[in-house]
């Protein structure tokens, strides 16, 4: 099972388990994730949901194999489904985050409320890097998160970042010693918040999110449409070449 689900104590548990690919996010994983969040938002039993990986990897992103086999082709695609849900969901999401946070897997915590991050965590928004643009709402809600100079560092130049820069940023919410104290804090967390009223949690969230709500959903949209644009584009084949035959990217020849 690569996306392993728990219900305990309100607390529903996804943890993305593919660790040989260092947890890349495949079609089906995007679906199982996609479909256990629109699940969890229906389920009175659910009352938080808490996202992690293993104690050394959180998620290289998506698997950079399907974006050559497979590309995404829109909005019905398992990974703009799983964008949906995560963006949209209405309960609480916690996220326990270590080592690798590639691509999505730093991406998807801007949807996250609470972030705890192991002190190893490195995350990367490599997107450009590979012919790419951002996604899952990045472009705008990284701006928006920490300004758009430094975003324009992580969006643009797209090197690896550290857990403080992060927490300083605001993009966590603790930086804790190791991948295993991640977890154990996302899950006190998680068992906090799921012993709250759940009504008015649920509204408090909603109230927090709601005036940005509409440009949130837009501009996923217009990422999207221009992402699958891209990924034909030679730019990227360069760049998904580049990373099977395990050298370095040349662009030089393009315009
Ligand atoms: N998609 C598909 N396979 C991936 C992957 C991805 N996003 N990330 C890692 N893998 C695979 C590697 O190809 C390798 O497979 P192999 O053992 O069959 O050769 C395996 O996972 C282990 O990865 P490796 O690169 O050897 O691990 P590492 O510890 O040296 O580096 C990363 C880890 C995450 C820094 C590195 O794998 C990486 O940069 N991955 C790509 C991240 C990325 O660009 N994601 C897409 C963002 S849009």
């Amino acid at each position: 099972m690569q996306i392993i689900t728990d219900l305990a104590a309100g607390v529903l548990r996804l943890q993305i388990n593919r660790p040989e690919k260092k947890n890349a996010l495949s079609l089906a994983m995007y679906d199982d994730m996609a479909s256990a969040l629109q699940d969890a938002d229906r389920d009175p039993k659910v009352r938080v949901v808490l996202i992690h990986g293993h104690p050394d990897v959180f998620s290289a992103g998506n698997d950079l194999q399907d974006f050559v086999s497979s590309p995404p082709a829109g909005e019905d695609s398992p990974v703009a489904r799983f964008i949906t849900a995560i963006s949209t969901a209405t309960k609480p999401i916690v996220a326990a985050v270590a080592g690798p946070a590639v691509g999505i897997g730093t991406t998807m915590l801007l949807h996250c409320d609470l972030v705890y991050a192991a002190a190893d965590t490195r995350f990367q928004t490599p997107f450009v890097n590979l012919g790419l643009l951002p996604e899952a709402g990045s472009s705008l809600l990284l701006p928006a998160l920490i300004g758009y100079r430094r975003a324009a560092e992580l969006l643009m130049l797209g090197e690896p970042f550290s857990a403080e820069t992060a927490l300083r940023c605001g993009l966590v919410t603790e930086v804790v010693t190791d991948g295993d104290a991640a977890l154990n804090a996302a899950k006190a967390a998680a068992g906090k918040l799921a012993a709250k009223p759940p009504a008015a949690l649920r509204l408090t969230k909603k109230l927090m999110k709601q005036t940005g709500a509409e440009a949130v959903s837009q501009q996923i949209r217009a990422e999207t449409d221009r992402f699958v644009e891209q990924l034909h584009s030679p730019e990227a084949g360069e760049a998904l070449k580049a990373f099977f035959e395990k050298r370095p990217p040349n662009f030089a020849q393009f315009t």
